[in-house]
């Protein structure tokens, strides 16, 4: 299982801590454009002062670049470079490069030792920690992977300092998402604390990001391959969240804003079906409700959406492979179950009719 090292600046010394958990000196460092602009070389001269072997890699800042083209791209240039299987490989940047990085690893020469230098939120709170890593497939989203654990994950916080507001409010929803799920004071700290930690501000930052990347291994220990239903709680607001990024081509809306919404939906569902009592769904959406949209098309077609498009939308693939959608619910905030029962149509559709008449009415940002 992983090393996770929180601190500012985390890449002081890396030598040394390479040398303790077995690592050699001898690292590929995979950037997208953006992170090896602002982060590469630093990082690089740091390494180089330290004594590494380096060999470079960059892809383009986006989603496509989990592919199996860029892959291949990758290995070729690796193979070039002699790099064997005494190499590790280290990846800077958010869970694009992660999930490319993560399966670069772990079938270059049957797999090598990865480390996860997340510099977004999301990957700092939930992509680089679980070891779940993938490419896409034109006929589906991070279909083609492994369970690769990185030896070492190393956040630094402070690298959020560059990142914009809508990436930042992105992570946020996974993180508020711990809180609802596994620690109601982490939901409490959340709730007092939310402006500090969307801007940035210290310790309140590194407590909440530490907080995550911490219940997030927790429950990958106890359920590394997700059979007995706790890392599929991981899932909260996830299930309308899907639907929502299908509706929106995975292009107008970031995956957490989708979650951000998907959680209301949650909320909305757990209180219905009688499992939530009400005042903890008033304080899980007075919560939710200090989240941010940019304006736009995306506060226009998502937050006042038509219900029974996104209902469709969860829907379209399970129907026809006769398959069946999995909700996450809570009991109360900080205690989530994976239900197992199925659920009537109607009243997945009334939660998200309940929540789309309480979140249109949220501010612009
Ligand atoms: N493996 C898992 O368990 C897991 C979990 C959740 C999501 N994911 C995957 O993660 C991906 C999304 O990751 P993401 O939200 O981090 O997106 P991303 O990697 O695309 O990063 C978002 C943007 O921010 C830029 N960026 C990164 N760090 C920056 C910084 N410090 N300052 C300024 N800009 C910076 C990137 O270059 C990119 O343009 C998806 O592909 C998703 O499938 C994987
Ligand atoms: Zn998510």
């Amino acid at each position: 299982m992983s090393t996770i090292i929180v601190g500012t600046p985390v890449i002081a010394g890396l030598g040394e801590l390479f040398k303790a958990h077995g690592l050699s000196k001898k690292t590929v460092v995979l950037f997208d454009e953006h992170t090896r602009k602002l982060f590469g070389d630093n990082l690089l001269q740091t390494l180089h002062h330290e004594g590494f072997q380096l060999k470079e890699l960059v892809v383009p800042a986006r989603e496509a670049s989990k592919s199996f083209s860029v892959a291949y791209r990758l290995y070729g240039s690796m193979i070039e470079a002699d790099v064997d299987r005494s190499w590790n490989l280290l990846v800077v940047g958010g869970g694009v490069v992660g999930d490319l990085g993560g399966f670069i690893a772990a079938s270059y020469f049957r797999g090598i030792p990865v480390i996860q230098l997340p510099t977004t939120l999301l990957a700092m709170t939930d992509s680089s920690i679980g070891g779940k890593v993938a490419i896409n497939h034109p006929l589906g989203k991070n279909l083609i992977g492994f369970f690769h654990s990185p030896e070492l994950v190393l956040i630094d916080p402070s690298y959020l300092a560059s990142l914009p507001i809508r990436e930042i409010y992105a992570g946020m929803a996974e993180v508020v998402k711990y809180g609802f799920i596994a620690d109601e004071p982490l939901f409490n700290f959340l709730d007092l604390h939310f402006s500090d930690i969307t801007s940035l501000k210290e310790p309140y930052l590194t407590e909440a990001v530490k907080k995550s990347a911490f219940i997030k291994d927790d429950v990958v220990k106890k359920d590394f391959r997700e059979t007995n239903g706790l890392r599929a709680t991981l899932n909260f607001g996830h299930t309308f969240a899907h639907g929502l990024e299908k509706l929106a081509e995975y292009r107008y809306l970031r995956h957490g804003e989708a979650v951000t919404i998907g959680m209301v939906c949650a909320l909305f569902l757990s209180h219905n079906l009688g499992y939530l009592d009400r005042e903890s769904l008033e304080r899980g959406l007075s919560l939710l409700q200090k989240f941010r949209f940019p304006g736009g098309l995306v506060k226009r077609r998502f937050l006042s959406l038509d219900c029974d498009l996104l209902l469709e939308s969860m829907f379209s693939d399970k129907k026809k492979l006769n398959k069946k959608l999995r909700f996450v619910l809570l009991r109360k905030i900080g205690e989530a179950f994976l239900l197992e029962a199925d659920i009537d149509d109607q009243k997945v559709l009334q939660a998200i009719q309940d929540a789309m008449a309480r979140f249109s009415q949220i501010n612009q940002r």
